[in-house]
């Protein structure tokens, strides 16, 4: 394997113009084959024949709940779904995939799950100086033990901790908020939409059909979480609120952020087949909240909320001309408050959902590892 870029730039005399270095080969694991990891393995395949570091990549293990891969020799990732549907069925074993990736040069595990027992073995693998990549928001959105453990470990080994596809799906939210940081600037206040679906649903209910009508849209077009309530719980909207706030130095516990979930007690008791005849438990409450809103001449918008001493997620009635009421689609829509922009927040909008721009934010990542000198 060659060695890492930096140690090989040290032979060339100073001013001297350097030829492009071969890129350094990597070797990585994939965890998680769902909409995410799949998205993601094509991207590979799309992006290699015109990005060198890209093409340098070496897939060594893919992982689902059912069966695995680990290889010392590079899978091709263009038939590496085909080769796992054709592996004996077997448990979950995380080592047993990592184990691939070997002690030397630079490793790379990619978090494509939804996995509690994976996020939280995050900081495990960066102190073993695998830099780690994740599109699972339970590594950094989770307890604050975690996400403390994490940094820790992050910083210690040097490994690198990839989470642009956690938050706004590789918008830039993240490496807006360090940039910001490291220019000595201090985070004030965060307000965003950050759920696409929950967006989607609100732009889109407007009175003509009921709020169920829209959910089993939204759900049919590949909006929602496959258990929509777990949208409508307003939990995956916490999490991202605690990535965020948490990133903007501020040391947020989960318990801190006050969550109005969407969802009636009864509707979230149900099992999911039963809860998809009763999702119009949903149209009455929801059905007033919209009319009170348009009364008044506001929209209705999932908003996540952050200030020191206050953190909340839920429905909110906007004016028309607040900076979180406009946008189409799923796109997500954040503002900063910050020293620096304190009289007018700092805006950003984009598509925040969806599986082939997380997938894109997690190859950034991967490549980032890299360009950051490897190891
Ligand atoms: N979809 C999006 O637009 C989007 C956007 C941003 C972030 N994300 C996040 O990205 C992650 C993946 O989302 P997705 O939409 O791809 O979900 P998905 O389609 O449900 O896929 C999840 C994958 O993870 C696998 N998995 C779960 N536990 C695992 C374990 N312990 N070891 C190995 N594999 C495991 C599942 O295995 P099986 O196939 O065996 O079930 C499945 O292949 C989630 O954390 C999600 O919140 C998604």
């Amino acid at each position: 394997m060659s060695a890492p870029a930096a140690a090989r730039n040290e032979a060339a005399p100073r001013g001297a113009v350097l030829p492009r270095l071969a890129p350094v080969a990597a070797r990585m694991v994939l965890f998680g084959t769902g909409q995410v990891g799949s998205a993601l393995l094509q991207r590979i395949v799309r992006v290699a024949p015109r990005t060198p570091e890209a093409a340098a990549l070496q897939l060594v293990g893919v992982a689902n709940t059912r069966r695995r891969i680990a290889s010392r020799a590079a899978l091709d990732p263009a038939g590496v779904l085909a080769q796992l549907s054709l592996a004996g069925a077997c448990a979950t074993d995380a080592e047993a995939v990592l184990g691939a990736l070997g002690d030397e040069g630079p490793r790379i595990a990619i978090d494509a799950s939804g996995s509690e027992g994976l996020a939280a073995c995050h900081a495990d693998w960066l102190a073993r100086g695998i830099h780690v990549v994740s599109a699972n928001k339970l590594g950094q959105g989770g307890p604050l033990s975690r996400w403390r453990a994490i940094r820790t470990a992050a910083a210690q080994s040097g490994a690198r901790y990839g989470d642009a596809a956690t938050v706004g799906a590789g918008l830039p939210l993240l490496r807006t908020l360090r940039a910001l940081l490291a220019g000595g600037d201090r985070i004030e206040a965060i307000a965003g939409v950050l759920s696409g679906s929950l967006a989607w649903l609100c732009a889109n209910h407007d009175g003509v059909r009921p709020f169920s009508a829209r959910l089993r849209e939204a759900r049919a077009l590949g909006y929602t979480e496959p258990d929509p309530r777990e949208d409508l719980s307003g939990a995956d909207v916490r999490r991202k609120l605690l990535i965020l706030a948490r990133s903007a130095g501020h040391a947020l516990e989960e318990s801190a952020v006050e969550v109005q979930s969407l969802v009636p007690a009864p509707l979230a008791e149900l099992p999911l087949v039963e809860s998809e005849q009763a999702y119009g438990m949903l149209d009455a409450p929801l059905r007033l909240r919209l009319h009170e809103a348009q009364q008044t001449g506001r929209r209705l918008r999932y908003v996540a909320r952050f200030e020191p001493g206050r953190a909340r997620v839920g429905l909110e009635a906007l004016d028309t001309a607040d900076p979180l009421a406009a946008g189409g689609g799923c796109d997500n829509r954040v503002a900063f408050w910050s020293e620096r922009y304190s009289e007018r927040p700092l805006l950003i909008q984009g598509p925040g959902a969806g599986a082939a721009v997380t997938a894109a934010a997690l190859l950034d990542d991967v490549l980032q590892c890299l360009a950051d000198g490897g190891r």
